[in-house]
């Protein structure tokens, strides 16, 4: 991505202007290669949904639905949760990594969580030790036979609601189905009162399972990996977010950006989080992930890191963010 580039991917996305004389970002080294190949036309408004790898189920056109009335008590008791999305459709950026362990820092803190394993490859429910190949009962059910989520919660480091393999075919039931956006949304009124927090954890593709996050969400946490760091990416998410917005959740929005995999002793992390700032401003947290091998040590030993190593500084970062997102969400709410 070179500097015009970069010019149009900020005009898209409506954010704040590289400052005049700001120093030339090696931007183009830091964008990782495969995305800008695969994203080599300006962002469109109708391009959002068309961004899934080649082996996913392409969501069909997004479709207005009337608004469906809640019962007064449920929406009473659910004022408070805060469901968030873990979204970003790059792979690999940290997305299951970091719903486990600030799931599991927010639960340490005292809050009531909730984690939903929204991605077929069945990873967050893998790192607290369940194998989605032998699950019975999944989100699957949950979404496309309307099974009560509560049937498919696990209670481990905090309370799981598991994906299994059969969640591959959920796009594509869904695809065919009257409110397929909504079914996420209509699954969760059934426990959100029991919860302060519903973690969202999304598979790598902006379709159908995404889109319900996104319905059913109240704020977006965005993990971007400070290695290979692209901005195409997060105007294409912030489109899908526009139009969700436009058609189905008008208050869903991106409520902050998480660095992952941050190394201080590298340039190309540290001008990545110089151009996220200068992007995104206070959307991004203060709590930079640092990258080391504890966070993949740990889903193999089916525990969170702060169960893992409950004393080093994987962990401590974790709960750190989780603080951030708490002071966060109180600031504005105070304001
Ligand atoms: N801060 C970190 N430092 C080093 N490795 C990390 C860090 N965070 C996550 N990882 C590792 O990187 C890999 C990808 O992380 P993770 O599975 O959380 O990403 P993801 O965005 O959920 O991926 P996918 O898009 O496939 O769902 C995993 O092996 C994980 O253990
Ligand atoms: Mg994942």
């Amino acid at each position: 991505m070179d500097r015009g580039e970069r010019g149009v991917v900020m005009g898209l996305i409506r954010l704040r202007p590289r400052p005049a004389g700001a120093s030339s970002a090696t931007a183009a080294e830091i964008v990782d290669d495969a995305e800008r190949i695969a994203v080599s036309e300006p962002v469109g408004e109708h391009e959002a949904l068309h961004v899934a790898p080649a082996t996913d189920v392409q969501a069909p056109p997004l479709v207005e639905e009337a608004p469906e009335r809640t019962a007064p008590a449920v929406v009473a008791e659910a004022v408070s949760t805060r469901v968030i999305a873990l979204a970003n459709q790059k792979g690999g950026v940290a997305k299951t990594t970091t719903t486990l362990n600030v799931g599991v820092a927010l639960r340490e803190m005292g809050h009531r969580v909730l984690l939903v394993d929204l991605d077929p490859q069945g990873n967050l429910t893998m790192s607290q030790g369940l194998n989605p190949d032998v699950i019975e009962r999944s989100m699957f059910d949950v979404l496309v036979h309307k099974v009560p989520i509560s049937e498919v919660i696990e209670h481990r480091e905090a309370d799981l609601a598991v994906a299994s393999i059969d969640l591959a075919g959920a796009e594509l039931a869904l695809s065919a189905m009257i409110g397929r956006e909504r079914s996420l949304e209509k699954a969760l009124v059934e426990v959100r009162g029991s919860y302060d927090y519903v973690l969202l954890d999304t598979p790598p593709s902006l379709g159908l399972l995404t889109i319900n996050a996104f319905v059913a969400a109240t704020g977006v946490i965005v993990p971007v990996q400070c290695e290979y760091l692209s901005l195409r990416g997060l105007v294409q998410l912030e489109n899908t977010l526009a139009m969700v917005r436009e058609n189905l959740n008008p208050n869903v929005g991106v409520e902050g950006i998480v660095a992952t995999m941050f190394d201080g002793r590298t340039l190309h992390s540290r001008e990545a989080i110089e151009i996220l700032e200068e992007n995104f401003g206070k959307l991004v947290y203060r709590t930079r992930i640092r990258k080391t091998v504890r966070y993949a040590e740990a889903p193999v030993k089916g525990s969170s890191v702060l169960k893992y190593d409950p004393t080093g500084a994987a962990a401590e970062a974790y709960r750190e963010l989780a603080r951030e997102l708490v002071a966060a969400k109180e600031a504005e709410d105070g304001a």
